[in-house]
This record gives structure tokens, C-alpha cells and sequence, in this order.
């Protein structure tokens, strides 16, 4: 793909999600409590490393449910998404609960280098908005961990029918992202598919957290 392509698929992308977190200033399209895997992220990284404080990644933060509730827990946390709309929610979220993010960073998550910097590595539905480049970018996520570090991955998955329109994204096939995780210390791993009544289709999702060893 030429470069001006990937520029202006890119910019279709953040496009697409600005409309959809823009379109009520008032309503947070997956809420404003953390999501599941979120909770269960934090409870695993307290067992493992008690009374430790992880330095947070939050990949596709979208609206910042997840950043937010991380950074009220007095974790440190950077929130990367390609929208400018979420981003803005995001730092509303904080400010309305008196919560500090320590960077919210626009950018398209494959221009965002992997990096030994972070203790806990969360992707809540955005990894497979890569396409092509995911299993790549995931390889360097694993790769710039450091031992200890866990990651908290849900992905789409080809388990259900999906979305009308897939193009552009990469959908993993059942147990594809598990095998993936070969050599982690698997904490909790899980397929599951949903029905989402905007679209009146099933979704699937893969999603796993696991600990670098
Ligand atoms: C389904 S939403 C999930 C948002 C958030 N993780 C949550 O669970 O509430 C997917 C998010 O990924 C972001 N996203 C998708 N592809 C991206 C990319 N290539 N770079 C940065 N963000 C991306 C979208 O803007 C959107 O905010």
C-alpha cells in the first residue's frame, strides 16, 4: 500500500470513531465504569505484585473508561488513541473525577514504538482495528516486555459472523491469539461472542491476560 493510502486510511479510521464519540457530547458509547477485562487486569496484577504500582499502557483508549479508572487507583497511566473525539472524553472523564493521566498521546497506535516502559499493557478492542500490521505489532508489544510485565488483549475474533463491513480489520480465528501468548504465563483466557443491537449481528471476541515470564 502507498504511503498517501495509509494516509488516508488512517484518516478514515479516526474519522469513522470521531463521529461515533462525537455524536452525543453527553453519552460515553461504552460507558464510563471500567470494563471487565479492566477489573480483572487489576485484581491479577494486585495478586502477583502486591502493594506495587504498574506503569499503564492503554492502547485505543477510546473515551478513557479504562485509563481513568487505572489512573484513579494512582497507577500511572499513557492513553493512546486515533481519535480526537475519544481522547477529548477521556480527558473529561479524568477531570471530572480529580483523576491525572500522565500522558494522552493522538496518534495511530502502529506509530506509537513498543517499549520496555510499561508494567501492564491493556488493548481493549483496538488491536484488530490494524489490519494487516496486528500480529506484527503485537510480536514488538511481547518482545519490548519486560519479565513481569502482563498484558490484557481482547481482540475480534471469527468466531461470529462480525461486523457488516470487516475490511481493514484483523479478525483472529478461535485460539489464534492464545497460541500467540506460547511461553506466558497464561491468567485468564476466554472466547466469547455477543449480540450487538446496533448492528443486529453476533460479535466474537478473544481476550487474554498473561503474564511475560
Ligand atoms: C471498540 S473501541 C474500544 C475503546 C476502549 N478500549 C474501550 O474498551 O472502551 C476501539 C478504539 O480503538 C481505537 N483505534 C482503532 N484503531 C486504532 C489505531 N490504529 N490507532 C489508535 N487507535 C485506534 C478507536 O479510535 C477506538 O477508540
Amino acid at each position: 500500500m502507498s504511503y498517501s493510502d495509509q494516509c488516508e486510511q488512517k484518516a478514515a479510521k479516526a474519522a469513522r470513531w470521531d463521529q461515533r464519540f462525537g455524536a452525543d457530547r453527553d453519552k460515553w458509547v461504552f460507558g464510563r465504569r471500567p470494563s471487565c477485562m479492566a477489573q480483572q487486569a487489576a485484581s491479577l496484577w494486585e495478586e502477583l505484585r502486591p502493594g506495587e504500582s504498574p506503569v499503564v499502557l492503554d492502547l485505543g483508549c477510546g473515551e478513557g473508561r479504562d485509563s481513568v479508572w487505572f489512573a484513579s487507583r494512582g497507577w500511572e497511566v499513557t492513553a493512546v488513541d486515533i481519535s480526537t473525539e475519544g481522547l477529548n472524553k477521556t480527558k473529561r472523564l479524568a477531570d471530572e473525577q480529580s483523576v491525572v493521566l500522565k500522558q494522552v498521546v493522538h496518534s495511530d497506535i502502529l506509530d506509537f514504538l513498543p517499549s520496555s516502559d510499561y508494567d501492564l499493557v491493556f488493548a481493549g478492542s483496538s488491536l484488530h482495528g490494524l489490519g494487516s500490521y496486528c500480529m506484527e505489532y503485537l510480536h514488538k508489544l511481547q518482545v519490548a516486555a519486560p519479565p513481569g510485565c502482563l498484558h490484557a488483549i481482547r481482540m475480534m475474533s471469527t468466531a461470529a459472523e462480525g461486523p457488516d463491513d470487516t475490511a481493514g480489520l484483523y479478525r483472529v480465528a478461535p485460539g489464534e491469539l492464545l497460541a500467540k501468548y506460547d511461553g506466558w504465563l497464561m491468567l485468564d483466557a476466554s472466547e466469547n461472542t455477543i449480540f450487538i443491537p446496533r448492528s443486529g449481528r453476533y460479535h466474537s471476541f478473544s481476550e487474554l491476560i498473561a503474564q511475560k515470564r
